[in-house]
């Protein structure tokens, strides 16, 4: 995006001491369209080095909400604050890194040639090799020369995360990132958020793939209707976990034994143990390390937990109140 080269201000906002505002904060956004409720008091932080995943069904108000964020669309009610400055000032979106869900490049440009228009917007020296680099990031390497217009819809998704990428952005948007890519693209992206999180840089990413948000993120904001349904971090949002075990002839002490890793149920020859919302992460191993002990046979170990999208439809049907 577009910035202020001016180091004024840079820092002048910011008072020593105080922890780094919150990448993202908005409170009380609000959109219609006509008679249309698009965002409907909608509220949220993102925290600096985080992945957020906004999810929900088409026609939720997710793209309305990164618009609002990122001052494309001006809001009827409600804040923003961008990397700690408010969206309505330019510099607040000088480090911002965007791919929208839906763009077009000028067909005659090469795929290089987009990058550097974007790098020059952006005012942000990034060199030719780093610009090969990112290119190749995306898996565009060997078509830097190619024109955009010759693109199939996944090579031109990938060219926007280059573009949302290249100039070293603290702060990630991606609006819909995979929705053009095949299984294999997918897992790049999922990589490349991993690797973005790795380095500290926050993202704020919307998929309706709801597995990929489920191993990327670190929080997950669930609109509906233009609300937010539901929000946490996953393991607030999926909750209790469960283990189950095929077990080889059990007796009175294994039972015990797994009844006081937590509340057991059994059918046949297989037992489900609830574990503590606390478990450290010693409950399953000293479990099967004492069964074994015990003399039984332990066939198999499988963790359970409800997945994110069971979680989701719940929420959306109304089926359990929102934490
Ligand atoms: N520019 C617009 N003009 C009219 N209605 C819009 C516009 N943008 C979004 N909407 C409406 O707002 C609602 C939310 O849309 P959107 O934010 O795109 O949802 P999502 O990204 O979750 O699918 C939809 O009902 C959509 O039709
Ligand atoms: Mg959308």
């Amino acid at each position: 995006m577009t910035s202020e080269t001016a180091a004024a201000g840079s820092t002048a906002d910011q008072v020593d001491g105080l922890p780094p505002s919150p990448a993202v904060w908005c409170s009380g956004l609000r959109k219609r369209y006509g008679r249309q409720t698009a965002v409907d008091d909608v509220s949220f932080t993102v925290a600096r080095g985080e992945v957020l995943g906004l999810l929900g069904p088409n026609g939720a108000g997710k793209t309305s909400v990164i618009k609002m964020l990122l001052g494309l669309v001006r809001p009827d009610a409600g804040e923003v604050l961008l990397l700690g400055r408010r969206a309505s000032d330019p510099r607040s979106r000088s480090a911002v890194g965007y791919l929208p869900e839906l763009f077009r490049y000028q067909p005659w440009l090469t795929a290089a040639e987009v990058l550097d228009l974007h790098v020059k917007l952006a005012r942000v020296d990034v060199g030719a090799s780093e610009r090969r680099e990112c290119l190749a990031l995306v898996g565009l390497a060997d078509r830097a020369g190619d024109r955009v217009g010759g693109f199939s819809k996944g090579m031109q998704q990938r060219l926007g995360l280059a573009v949302a990428l290249v100039a070293r952005p603290e702060l990630v948007v991606l609006d819909e990132p995979t929705s053009a890519l095949d299984p294999l693209g997918r897992v790049d992206v999922r990589d490349l958020v991993l690797s973005l999180r790795s380095r500290g840089v926050t993202v704020l990413l919307n998929s309706h793939l709801i597995g990929e948000v489920e191993r990327v993120c670190d929080r997950v904001v669930i609109l509906d209707k233009g609300r937010v349904a539901a929000s946490g971090t996953l393991a607030e949002l999926l909750g209790q976990r469960e283990v189950r075990l095929r077990l080889g002839a059990a007796d009175g002490r294994v039972e015990d034994r797994l009844r006081a890793a937590g509340a057991l149920s059994r059918s046949g020859d297989w037992f489900t143990v609830a574990l503590p919302a606390d478990d450290d992460g010693v409950t399953v191993p000293d479990l099967v390390r004492d069964l074994v002990g015990l003399g039984v046979r332990v066939h198999a170990v499988e963790p359970v937990r409800i997945s994110l999208e069971e979680r989701l439809l719940a929420v959306l049907r109304h089926e359990e109140p929102a934490p």
